[in-house]
Parts: structure tokens; sequence; C-alpha cells
């Protein structure tokens, strides 16, 4: 199956970690260039990549680094948001601030919102796509979550959005429940080796962001693809 990304351009939001690394490098792998946007720094980087250093939640640097990458590969046929923070979790609500929840909905939802703002006009004249990173919490929850799964829920509703007002341009996100990364092991630790407990490769994650970066995936638009080894379709019921 041939995914036909060779010489696209690609912006990677929180392309330093995680995620959003693992995507970096599986469209590198395909022949694309690729935009490695973060507030950290991306590490060793090759020929196909230009690392650019940037708050998502910053609108003129935002600005300036969709500039920078398109105008080093002469344009954005694909923009990837990965950058994202867990926030308080754990946290119950009375001990939750204000100010922690604005945090995590002005990098997951702002920051989301600002890079496919700036990236627009070139993904519209390239006829291009957006994946972001969703999660299974914008349907599901554990206590402790409130922050995140506001955002997440936030990114499902963008997405669709989104997909309705950029006429051209395929809108869709990827939702999978937990990633091996360091986000994950920040919050879990050790569980996510216990063998009973379902984990996902970020490169597993990759897989689906390509597919729906890629012009296989045509006829999808304002889709949220949950990935999460089913759980969420069983019923309570006693069975
Ligand atoms: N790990 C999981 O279990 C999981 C599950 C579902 C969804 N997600 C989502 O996937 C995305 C990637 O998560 P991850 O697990 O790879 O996390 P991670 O912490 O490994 O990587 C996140 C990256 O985002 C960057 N970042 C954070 N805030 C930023 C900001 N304001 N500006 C620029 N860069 C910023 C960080 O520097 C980091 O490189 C997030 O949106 C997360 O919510 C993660």
């Amino acid at each position: 199956m041939r995914l036909d990304l060779a010489g696209k351009t690609v912006l990677v939001t929180g392309a330093a970690s995680g995620i959003g690394l693992a995507c970096a490098r599986a469209f590198l792998a395909e022949g694309a260039r690729v935009g490695a946007l973060d507030r950290a720094s991306s590490g060793d980087v090759g020929p196909d990549v230009l690392e650019v250093r940037a708050d998502v939640t910053d609108e003129s640097s935002v600005a300036a680094a969709v500039e920078a990458v398109a105008g080093k590969f002469g344009g954005i046929d694909v923009v990837v948001g990965c950058a994202g923070i867990q926030g308080p979790v754990g946290a119950p609500i009375a001990e939750t601030s204000a100010s922690e929840f604005g945090e995590v909905l002005a990098v997951n939802v702002t920051g989301q919102f600002l890079v496919v703002k700036h990236a627009a006009p070139r993904l519209t004249a390239a006829g291009g796509a957006v994946v972001l990173l969703a999660s299974d919490s914008a349907f599901t929850s554990a206590p402790g979550m409130v922050p995140y799964c506001a955002s997440k829920g936030a990114v499902v509703a963008l997405t669709r959005a989104l997909s309705v007002d950029l006429p051209g341009v395929r809108v869709n996100c990827v939702c999978p429940s937990v990633v091996d990364t360091p986000m994950a092991r920040a919050d879990l630790g050790a569980v996510l080796d216990a063998p009973e407990f379902p984990v996902q490769a970020a490169s597993e994650v990759a897989h689906q962001v390509l597919f729906l970066a890629s012009s296989l995936s045509r006829t999808v638009n304002g889709q949220a693809v949950l990935a999460d080894f089913g759980v969420s379709a069983r019923s309570g019921f006693p069975a």
C-alpha cells in the first residue's frame, strides 16, 4: 500500500517527544520533509527536517514557525498537532485552579487552533490535510482528569468544525488510549508495564496519523478515530 507522502511537507507539533517524534520519524521514512515544532529541542535532526522552537500558545511565534517551515520547503501539505500537556491529572476538581484548567485548554485546544489558523492558507493551496491528537479521554474518563478530558473533547469538536470551515482541507483527529510516552510514564509509571494493561506504542499511533494524512483516506473528513482496543465498546451489562 503506497501512502504517496514522499516530497510532502509536514508540520508536526510536539515533535520533540513521544507521539510527535514517532510521527516525524514515520513521515521521514516515507520520504516527506518535516517541520518539527516544539518548545523543546527535537535533538538530532537530519537534512529533511527543520527544527522550529515555538510555544503553541504564543500566536506570533506560531505564525513565525509556520512561515519558517513553508519558506524552507515551499509550502505545507500536512499539519499534525501533537503538542499537548496532561495538566493536574489525579487532582480532584476542588484542588484544581482555574489557571491550571486554563493552561491545559491553552496548550491542548488554543494551541491546535493557532497552528491550523496560520497554516490554513498553505494547506488550502496544497489541498492538504490536518490530523490532530485528541484522546480516548474525549469520550471516557477516570477520576481526576477534568481539565484533560475537557480539552480533548474540545479537540474532537474543533476537528469537526475545522473540517467544515476549511474547504478542500481534510481535518481528522486520532483518539488513542494510553500510549507509552514520557507523558504517560509521568502519570502512570510502572502501571504501563503490567501485562494485563493495554498500552499502545507511539509508532502505532503514527501509522493512523500517516493514513489520515495520505490520499488513501481522501473520503474521511471531520472524523475522530478512536483506538482503544475496543474497551469503550463494551457495555456495563453483566454478561
Ligand atoms: N501518551 C498518551 O497516553 C496519550 C494518549 C492519547 C492522546 N495523547 C496526546 O498525544 C499528544 C502527544 O502526547 P505524548 O504522550 O507524545 O506527550 P509527550 O509529553 O511525550 O510529548 C508532548 C510534546 O509536546 C510538547 N509541548 C507541550 N506543550 C507545548 C507547547 N506549549 N508548545 C510547544 N510544544 C509543547 C512537549 O515539549 C513535548 O515534546 C498530546 O496531545 C497528548 O494529549 C497522549
